[in-house]
């Protein structure tokens, strides 16, 4: 792989960044300042600097991000912030996406990925990889609505949502709920067909992934290879 191609990858530079510190001398290969960043390294063996830093090269970057009120899970939006605008200026070179969507005013957990093949496996369908909400919602769920939500409703365009599982707190008016499929607003119309309103709605956890209690709204970090290891 070329070495600008690599800095890139990495969201160290780009590929003009790239040239001109090569011909300031600012990228070394294995303690060997080049002249020219077309030069092929091997990103497994060789040791890179660049700019006194060492480049950890990883083929795919995978972000998780606790997600405030108030963006969008797209990459690019004309009139709203997105998720992508909450993470730093050398992330935003990677092609990163999210991987599912949540509602503007849907918070917690998303990943952002640039391994196409990865997210379209996790989203495929036919895979059911389960998600769990936490939610508030304006009435109590009476024992009948759980049952409905649980086993199948018809939502507003006729559609028959699969098996949900629905725990549901003291006094019936928040819980969590574990779907696994992803619809438009899926949530917010499930409880909308049991004459109900969802109030309040955070992802905790996307398949074997939770959500890190440690991060902030708005706040993120790279999945850990364990985790990286569930996603896959
Ligand atoms: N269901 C919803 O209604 N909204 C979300 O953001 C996610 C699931």
């Amino acid at each position: 792989m070329r070495v600008d191609k690599l800095l890139t990858s990495v969201g160290a530079a780009s590929r003009s960044e790239a040239a001109k510190a090569a011909a300031r001398g600012e990228i070394k290969v294995n303690n060997v300042t080049l002249r020219r960043s077309d030069v092929h390294v091997d990103p497994e063996r060789d040791e890179i600097i660049y700019k006194g830093e060492k480049i950890v090269y990883k083929e795919f970057v995978y972000i998780m991000l606790n997600k405030p009120d108030g963006y969008v899970s797209a990459t690019d939006d004309p009139q709203e912030k997105t998720v992508l605008d909450l993470l730093p200026e050398k992330y935003k070179r990677l092609g990163l996406f999210p991987c599912g969507r949540l509602d503007k005013n849907t918070l917690g957990l998303i990943i952002l990925t640039n391994d196409g093949t990865g997210a379209h496996r996790v989203l495929a369908p036919k895979n059911h990889v389960p998600k769990t909400y936490r939610f508030e919602c304006e009435c109590k769920l009476e024992d009948k609505d759980i049952e409905m939500l649980a086993n199948g409703i018809t939502l507003d365009d006729g559609y028959v949502t699969k098996d949900a599982v629905i725990k549901t707190d003291d006094g019936a008016k928040s819980g969590d709920i574990t779907i696994t499929e992803g619809k438009y607003h899926q949530i917010k119309r499930m409880f909308a067909a049991v004459n109900n309103r969802i109030t309040y709605l955070e992802r905790v956890s996307f398949g074997d992934i939770a959500l890190d209690g440690s991060l902030e709204r708005g706040e993120w970090r790279e999945l850990t290879q364990q985790e990286e290891k569930l996603f896959k």
